[in-house]
């Protein structure tokens, strides 16, 4: 079984939460980011896991067009949506829903929140301008859910079985 995680991070949260799932399943897993050109073609792996971050409620652009352009051969395989954000409970489901495209949310076998993180000296002056308003976010936020990792790897291995 091939699996293919295709991730964007603009921090580097998301890319070492997809670095830390490649390592827990028990098959081939080809991470890449999407940051880079030429994109992998799904149709190459049986399971497809997507992941991203989130940045003034909404997911990377590239993450968007990646699962819109490849609409078909993602229905026609097993996909996973993952996504890095900092809020928890009610308002982060919201965001997982809001992140990708409905038909896609629907056709996956697993959807998980990975948590966030927040580190200032890597932001941007806008970023750390824009969050100013925001008290909460003004000091170092480490809140990587290691356990919603295990728990998105552990329903991949468990396809290894049954395919
Ligand atoms: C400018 C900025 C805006 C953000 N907006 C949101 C947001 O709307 N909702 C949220 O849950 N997290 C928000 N975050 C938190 C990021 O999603 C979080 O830091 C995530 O771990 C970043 O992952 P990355 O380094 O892989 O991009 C924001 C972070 C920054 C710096």
């Amino acid at each position: 079984m091939r699996v293919l995680i295709a991730y964007r991070s603009k921090y580097g949260t998301t890319a070492a939460c997809a670095r830390i799932l490649g390592q827990r399943i028990r098959a081939e897993a080809v991470v890449v980011d999407l940051a880079r050109q030429p994109w992998p073609d799904a149709h190459e792996f049986d399971v497809v896991l997507i992941g991203g971050s989130i940045y003034g409620a909404k997911i990377q652009r590239e993450v968007t067009t990646f699962c819109h352009r490849q609409r078909e051969e993602l229905l026609s395989r097993k996909v996973g949506l993952f996504l890095c954000s900092m809020y928890q409970g009610e308002q982060a489901q919201a965001e997982l829903r809001g992140a990708y495209p409905e038909w896609l949310s629907a056709h996956a076998f697993a959807n998980r929140l990975f948590g966030g993180e927040l580190h200032r000296d890597r932001l941007t002056l806008w970023d750390r301008f824009s969050l100013l308003g925001n008290p909460r976010w003004s000091q170092e936020v480490l809140l990587m859910d290691a356990a919603a990792i295990e728990s998105m790897a552990a329903a991949v291995n468990a396809l290894i079985h049954v395919a």
